[in-house]
């Protein structure tokens, strides 16, 4: 497949049928293994996986600092290295160090020096919360204070594109707090964003769409919800004297029923459906209590259990 070239420049991102296999003593690494994915504009997207799945080989490909051995990126409508070129691109890499010896302010100014449409300097750094050391020499910042600077270099082009790998690594609780809230301000802006990251929390919170892979390879895409529901389900349980089990089973919404004493424990697809049955065609059920299966058991489920090993391959040849 290849990508239409008439794309509008306002496009999104697109990645079609990218892999990339590294050569090591071991052997081949296959650390993306044929992934095709569409982000439209205005998303901001959770690339979630555990260590090792394939995130970063993903991002460096899309901000032109690696070539897919197949495949085909396209970034804004173009290029990865054009779009950059221009500006449209705003990015923080999971390695990645600061200009030494000028100061936080000196350093921003000169970024933003090269860009055609900058934000102002002072405004980047009041939303990245990094004001009060603006005049810090950038080898004297601590590492959460390097992160919050990275990500003030990747927001002062005022990208409409904003790509993070694992950006709150290091970060404490409010610098987290202030970085997610520039991102969101950015976003609501009709930015795109895409970021790394295996915090499921962040991914929850933050992303409209969660992306998640293993293994090199994309195992699940939809909305937390949808990747929650996709796993599992909800489980209602209500204390019903004399149940009928395999009529409760019948339930809308309801896939089986079980029982602890006069507690029925119902597996759902659709939980406020089944609650509104239990409750019209059972009205003395009580202590009703509804669990939903968390994106921790989604993400378990889906990545499967092998989180540190590397993506090789047994079948030889994929790619090179
Ligand atoms: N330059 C390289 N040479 C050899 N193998 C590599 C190279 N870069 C990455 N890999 C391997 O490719 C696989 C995917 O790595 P990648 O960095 O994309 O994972 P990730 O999802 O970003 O993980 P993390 O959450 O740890 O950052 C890993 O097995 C890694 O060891
Ligand atoms: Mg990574």
């Amino acid at each position: 497949m290849t990508i239409n070239d008439t794309q509008p420049a306002g496009a999104g991102i697109e990645l079609v049928g990218l892999q990339k296999t590294f050569r090591s003593a071991q052997g081949p690494v296959h650390a993306v293994r044929g992934i095709d994915i569409s982000i439209a504009p205005g998303e901001t997207v959770a690339l979630l996986g555990p260590n090792g799945a394939g995130k970063s080989t993903t991002i460096d490909m899309l901000t032109g600092l690696s070539e897919p051995d197949h495949g085909e990126v396209r970034v804004l409508g173009t290029s990865p290295t054009e779009a950059i070129r221009r500006g449209r691109v705003g990015a923080m890499l999971q390695n990645g160090g600061l200009l030494g010896y000028i100061s936080v302010r000196e350093l921003l100014m000169m970024l933003s020096s090269f860009y055609p449409k900058p934000l102002p300097v002072d405004e980047v750094m009041r939303i990245t919360g990094i004001g009060d050391i603006a005049e810090r020499r950038t080898n004297k910042l601590s590492g959460g204070q390097t992160q919050r600077v990275r990500a003030a270099m990747a927001l002062v082009s005022n990208p409409d594109l904003l790509i993070l790998d694992e950006p709150t690594v290091a970060m404490d609780v409010e610098g987290r707090h202030t970085f997610w809230q520039a991102v969101r301000a950015f976003a609501q802006g009709g930015k795109t964003v895409l970021f790394a990251t295996h915090y499921l929390e962040e991914a929850d919170q933050y992303a409209d769409r969660i992306i998640l892979m293993a293994r090199g390879q994309v195992v699940a895409d939809g909305s937390s919800g949808e990747i929650k529901a996709a796993v599992g389900g909800r489980t209602m349980r209500a204390t019903i004297p004399d149940a009928d089990l395999a009529a409760l089973a019948q339930l809308p919404g309801v896939t089986s029923t079980d029982s602890r004493g006069e507690q029925v424990i119902f597996a759902c697809t659709d939980s406020d459906a089944a609650v509104r049955a239990l409750l019209s065609g059972y009205p003395h059920a009580k202590d009703i209590e509804i669990s939903g299966a968390g994106l921790e058991a989604a993400f378990l489920a889906l990545t499967g259990d092998q989180h540190d090993e590397p993506a090789s391959e047994q079948t030889q040849g994929v790619a090179s």
